[in-house]
């Protein structure tokens, strides 16, 4: 049988180069492999202040880019998270079998409670919501960029937990991390994750959504080094190590392969060439989106795709309450 595959994006804000070479591209690939089930994470958006309307847009543009990357309907269930209203309440279940010593220890939170801001119960308890999203569809792999995978092994934990309290009942989901990509840095600061919602980093972030001009000036102004040679030195080069990174997850071939193919060649032939391909990537996707945009179907899309999951969520949720002993029947 087919491995089953889970994923989601949640639509905060613009969708970024990250998110594709992380994780978008990564689900297309997967088609010819995996079952895959791939949903817009509308709940963990609201985990944060966002306003309703720029949720809306965020959410038809998440929507549209899986599709114009190539996540086939027909193949694939596409759905919105908060259609299948069972894994909210699982996600209360999960939040009350994981320690708060747990979630105290997830990045995501430390790194924003270190900044002072005022957070919500619901960022809080973000990855026991997310433990919900893969178990209750009985995924065995996650495929996530590099900085969710802590999270789906707090999933795995608790399920974990679960089954040897309760009785098997989990699938013990596996996180996937691409072999190259799964952590695309600023251009401007390329120490940083190259991240939607750093809004003081707009030149070092490409967009899906940027025009092509705009994507080439950013790719040809990135932060470089004076070094001169094109090699993938993380520690000393991050700026060159990062483009190497880009170019070679989407030409699809090894860092390796990507250096060998810049050997004495200058910065500024180098960045060109990354801007093409990140061009041509981009083209692609703006067409497909204009395409999905005026074909009016994409209702249909995560009707469809809720009404393929949601009986089997429905089934797992039974079968906790039943385990647990919440049901009366
Ligand atoms: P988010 O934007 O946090 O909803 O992330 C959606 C998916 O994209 C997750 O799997 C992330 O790990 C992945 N992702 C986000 N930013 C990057 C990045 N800079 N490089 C690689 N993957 C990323
Ligand atoms: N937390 C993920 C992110 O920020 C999105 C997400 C929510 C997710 N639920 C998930 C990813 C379940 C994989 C599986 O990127």
């Amino acid at each position: 049988m087919r491995k089953k595959m889970i994923s989601g994006i949640k639509p905060t804000a613009q969708l970024t180069l990250g998110n594709y070479i992380g994780a978008l591209r990564p689900f297309v690939l997967s088609q010819e492999e995996y079952d895959v089930n791939v949903f817009i994470a509308n709940l963990h958006c609201i985990t944060m202040p966002i306003d309703p309307e720029e949720l809306e847009t965020n959410l038809k543009d998440v929507l549209l880019f899986y599709l114009a990357s190539g996540l086939d309907p027909k193949r694939s269930n596409i759905f919105l998270q908060s259609d299948i209203p069972e894994i909210a309440q699982l996600g209360f279940i999960m939040s009350c079998l994981t320690p708060m010593g747990e979630l105290n220890r997830m990045t995501q939170f430390k790194d924003k409670k270190d900044t002072g801001m005022s957070l919500s119960g619901g960022f809080y308890t973000y990855p026991t919501l997310m433990t919900a999203d893969i178990v209750i569809h009985q995924a065995d792999l996650v495929p996530v960029g590099e900085d969710q995978k802590q999270h789906v092994e707090l999933a795995r934990n608790t399920a974990e937990r679960f089954n040897n309290r309760f009785g098997e009942t989990f699938v013990i989901p596996e996180p996937v991390i691409a072999k190259v990509g799964s952590k695309i840095m600023s251009l401007q600061d390329p120490t940083k994750k190259m991240s939607k919602s750093d809004k003081e980093g707009e030149k070092g972030v490409v967009y899906l959504k940027d025009d092509l001009k705009v994507a080439r000036k950013k790719i040809m102004s990135a932060v470089t080094d004076s070094l001169g040679v094109v090699k993938y030195d993380v520690e000393n080069q991050p700026g060159i190590a990062n483009l190497l990174t880009i170019y070679a997850a989407l030409k699809n071939i090894s860092i390796k392969e990507a250096e060998a193919q810049f050997v004495d060649v200058q910065y500024g032939t180098f960045k060109k060439a990354v801007a093409d391909v990140v061009c041509d990537e981009l083209e692609m996707l703006h067409e497909g989106y204009d395409k999905f945009a005026q074909g009016g179907f994409v209702d249909d899309v995560l009707r469809q795709g809720a009404d393929k999951m949601r009986p089997g969520a429905q089934a797992m949720l039974d079968k906790v309450q039943k385990a647990m002993g919440l049901d009366w029947k």
